[in-house]
């Protein structure tokens, strides 16, 4: 497929939701390709998946940068060099600005493991079977400042079972997060859905 949008994947850690894209993204009718994996820790595991999949990677610790802007800027300048036409957010655990947010606005997704508008922030799991809530899930939404807040692109819904805890329920949202993330990147990247005017 010609015209494939170039997405880069921003994450923190073990990566299995970038597993997921670069998968996906292997269909030879898949709308976008991924281009670059980006960590603010060198020591994040899926940066190794990523290599061996012959994907070019990079990693900025923000420790190294005087602010949190600087280390965007940073951020930012890696993600053009790629000719980045949308970001990936996948466990990407940083708090990012204003001024970050709106340069990739309607370009940046996320996904988040719950059902938005419910339980933004960490620990999504363990505050959701502590409320006794009859079914859990994951977002995929679009990045803006607040935190989690963005437009929801797609969601999917699992049950929480009797004995569930936050670790079976993690892991049984997990294999829905695994296909809601492939199918919300190729809406996107073929142009179904846009940033909200
Ligand atoms: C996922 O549960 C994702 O929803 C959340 O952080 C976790 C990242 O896991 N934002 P992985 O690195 O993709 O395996």
């Amino acid at each position: 497929m010609t015209n494939r949008k170039r997405v880069a994947i921003l994450i923190s850690g073990r990566g299995s939701n970038m597993s997921a894209l670069i998968h996906a993204a292997k269909a030879p009718d898949y709308p976008a390709e991924i281009i670059g994996v980006f960590s603010n820790r060198a020591a994040a595991a899926g940066l190794d998946t990523a290599r061996g999949e012959g994907i070019t990677t990079a990693a900025l610790a923000q420790s190294k940068f005087e602010t949190r802007l600087d280390f965007e800027n940073a951020l930012t300048a890696i993600l053009e060099a790629w000719r980045t036409d949308i970001v990936c957010m996948a466990g990407f655990m940083r708090i990012l600005t204003p001024e970050f947010t709106t340069r990739w606005q309607g370009k940046a997704i996320n996904i988040h493991p719950s059902l938005l508008p419910d339980y933004k922030g960490l620990d999504t799991h363990a505050r959701a079977l502590a409320d006794g809530v009859a079914e859990a899930g994951c977002s995929v939404h679009f990045v803006t400042p607040g935190l989690d807040e963005g437009p929801v692109i797609a969601q999917a819904r699992v049950p929480v079972l009797p004995n569930d805890t936050p670790g079976s329920l993690a892991a049984r949202v997990l294999v829905e997060e695994h296909k809601l993330y492939p199918e919300a990147l190729r809406r996107l990247a073929a142009g179904e859905v846009a940033y909200p005017r």
